[in-house]
């Protein structure tokens, strides 16, 4: 029996006892009820409410114009949809990177007001601080680490990190700082599967991974992506399991057609 099974409720305990019996950590992002609800019933571990709404719902460039009151407002839709998966909320850019009581205040009212389980922020060495800070306040915090895109600006693009040994060195570093700050898992984009399998090994903590192969002790894609709604990001890592796009695009198309013909609605569909 695994550990998935054998549980009611996901928590960052269950997620400890998982990578320990090596049995992989499904996450996915979600940002509304419905979608939380049936990835829920599917049996998905973790649910990311990831600061990716400010692109793939708000059409946003970058994740940077997402507020903490529209992180919350994604976050308490996601949590009316769940009764099982242990549920993350995305620290969104400028709620903790001042300083740690700045942190500790924004990850209050994300648990405050939302019913959210716990808070992801981005960031190593210059996050530990907060990450302490939060966790010793009770909350449970997952890092990020490797492509940070609240950290575009900096990077100049999204391509694969740490592929140069002094940023594969300090990223085994931060992983490690992470953890001993109290971080319950860490995310890890974009970076070499080689480097991603060190980290994940040296580790007591889960690491799930995007885009840094099949050595984490998990992987999270965001739902836009694979489930086909996105189609215009393609990257390598990307598994796309629906073409939900084309088949929504053919039903709108229908329905429009239905209705111009008058077919639409028919004596059935009536009172
Ligand atoms: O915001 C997000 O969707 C994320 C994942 C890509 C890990 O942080």
């Amino acid at each position: 029996m695994s550990v998935n099974k054998e549980i009611k409720k996901v928590t960052t305990n269950t997620l400890q006892k998982m990578k320990a019996a090596g049995e992989k950590i499904s996450m996915i992002t979600a940002y509304d009820f419905s979608f939380a609800k049936i990835f829920d019933t599917a049996g998905i571990d973790i649910i990311l409410v990831g600061d990716s709404a400010s692109n793939v719902m708000a059409g946003h460039e970058t994740t940077l114009p997402i507020t903490l009151d529209q992180m919350i407002y994604h976050a308490q839709s996601v949590v009316r949809g769940i009764s099982r998966c242990l549920v993350v909320v995305d620290m969104p850019f400028g709620s903790y990177q001042s300083n740690s009581e700045v942190a500790l205040a924004s990850a209050i009212k994300i648990m405050k007001e939302t019913g959210g389980h716990s808070v992801k922020l981005e960031g190593g060495e210059e996050a530990v601080d907060s990450v302490k800070k939060i966790v010793s306040a009770g909350i449970p915090v997952m890092g990020h680490l490797g492509l940070t895109p609240q950290s575009i600006y900096k990077f100049g693009t999204y391509t694969v990190r740490a592929k140069e040994i002094d940023e594969a060195s300090k990223l085994k570093k931060d992983a490690l700082l992470l953890q001993d700050a109290g971080a319950f898992a860490i995310v890890l984009e974009k970076i070499p599967a080689e480097l991603a399998k060190e980290v994940s090994e040296s580790l007591h903590i889960p690491t799930i991974g995007i885009g840094a192969g099949g050595h984490c002790d998990g992987q999270v894609l965001v739902m836009h992506d694979m489930l086909g709604i996105n189609i215009e990001f393609k990257p390598r890592f990307l598994r796309q399991y629906l073409n939900l796009h084309e088949q929504i695009e053919g039903a709108v198309k229908q329905y429009i057609t239905d209705v111009k013909s008058k077919d639409f609605p028919n004596e059935s569909e009536q009172y």
